[in-house]
């Protein structure tokens, strides 16, 4: 269990810039505004995600010295950032945003927030920033809502990626499977020496989900799984109950305490030499990279080539943030090519802006990710907030841990699809 570490980093205004503010009239008005707090509200406190929002912090700290940053960051629980989603939730309803806080572009921030009236329009920063011409058009377009830009996208990770512990894999005598039957046929190898072919950490619902995700993106293909959250494919065709089925017999070969793990620790796993491969976005790259691991590999989940399942991790700015000149300043930098080219490498992901990755810090992953984005099909996460509104991810989450447990394909079906006619979608 991690713990919080919000207030973890903090740095004072400092009387001697306070006096020098105050008496030197000529200084320009951005300057002089440049004190006070800036409060950031995030999930990010696993390896990897600390260090990138740190390197964010270290553009903002030399640009604007005289303010206080905190770091309100908070870890775990339910589905991706479920604790904290919580947290957040409570404090916008109660008119007491954080300055800025980490949400997922598309429809996580717009049911949640913007339909609300809880956010302000960001146009002017896409204007006066210039990032309508360099950041992605396509997830612009996913982004807008009412014509409006609300936040700022810092990276696209990619959560359709099975990871593998080289050594393990190697052990099954197989190279790197790509489809399910190669997978299948690697785990029955390693199963026949009692080595776990899959890594979950299901104790709080979400990684299961997150697995299956891309389970569907492979079966249904890309155009009929975006049709799952549109409407347009029916939860009633017969291939949501392969795709269950497939995943069931995967669950055959995870690790045994997959029920009590958590999603955030389940890369310590692949790590350990627990289990062989492991479905999850391409934070692992950080989280890896943060840890100094390096015998593993990657491909694209199996069966899923030429699908690239997108979400992105994005700041807004809250009606009445308390200190919204700072919080003007840190989108600023969170869309920035220097915040981005700091932050991507770090964070495992690839960054927004068609003017960043050209750096050395980023690694063969991002570098082939960068490639593999340009060329394949997008299509939307659905955990990580993309795909659906958040109340339908929540059922999403929960059903499908509930079968993680029970094994029930016919039950979960009825309950997948009892969850997008609730959505009032199916
Ligand atoms: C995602 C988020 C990533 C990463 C991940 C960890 O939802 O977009 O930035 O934090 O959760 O589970």
């Amino acid at each position: 269990m991690r713990l919080s570490r919000r207030g973890f980093l903090r740095t004072s205004v400092g009387t001697a810039g306070l006096l020098a503010v105050g008496a030197n009239l000529t200084l320009p008005p951005l300057l002089a505004a440049a004190a006070g707090k800036l409060e950031i509200f995030s999930w990010w406190t696993s390896p990897g995600e600390v260090e990138a929002l740190q390197a964010l912090y270290d553009v903002f700290k030399p640009q604007n010295p005289g303010v206080d940053v905190v770091n309100a960051a908070l870890a775990g629980g339910t589905g991706a950032g479920g604790n904290m989603k919580a947290v957040l939730q409570t404090r916008m309803l109660a008119g007491q945003p954080p300055d800025s806080f980490q949400v997922h572009l598309g429809h996580e921030l717009i049911d949640s927030h913007v339909k609300a009236g809880r956010m302000e329009p960001i146009d002017f920063l896409y204007e006066s920033e210039g990032w309508a011409n360099v950041f992605n058009q396509q997830v612009q377009q996913i982004a807008a809502s009412d014509g409006h830009q609300w936040s700022v996208p810092v990276n696209i990770h990619r959560s359709n990626i099975i990871w593998f512990n080289n050594d393990l894999v190697a052990k099954s005598g197989m190279a790197n499977p790509a489809s399910f039957d190669d997978w299948f046929a690697m785990a029955d190898a390693l199963k026949a020496q009692g080595i776990p072919a899959l890594a979950i950490g299901e104790s709080n619902p979400g990684h299961a989900a997150h697995t299956l995700e891309t389970i569907l993106q492979a079966v249904f293909g890309p155009n009929d799984y975006k049709g799952l959250w549109t409407g347009a494919t029916s939860w009633t065709d017969p291939r949501l109950k392969d795709a269950l089925s497939t995943f069931n017999r995967m669950l055959d070969y995870v690790n045994p305490d997959y029920l009590s793990v958590a999603g955030a620790d389940i890369t310590d796993y692949i790590i350990a030499g627990k289990a062989a491969s492991m479905i999850n976005g391409d934070w692992t790259n950080g989280y890896f990279k943060s840890k100094k691991f390096t015998s593993f590999s990657y491909l694209p989940t199996p069966s899923g080539a030429g699908v690239y399942s997108a979400l992105a991790d994005s700041f807004g700015l809250p009606v009445n943030a308390p200190d919204r000149d700072n919080a003007v300043a840190w989108l600023k930098v969170c869309g920035s090519l220097a915040g981005q080219d700091g932050f991507n490498p770090l964070k495992g992901s690839i960054p927004i802006r068609s003017d960043a990755g050209k750096t050395a810090a980023y690694d063969d992953y991002q570098r082939w990710a960068m490639n593999e984005f340009a060329n394949d099909t997008i299509v939307p996460s659905v955990v990580h907030g993309f795909a659906a509104k958040e109340s339908w991810v929540t059922d999403y989450v929960n059903y499908v841990n509930v079968f993680a447990t029970n094994r029930d394909v016919d039950a979960a079906a009825n309950a997948l699809l009892q969850a997008a006619q609730d959505a009032g979608v199916a």
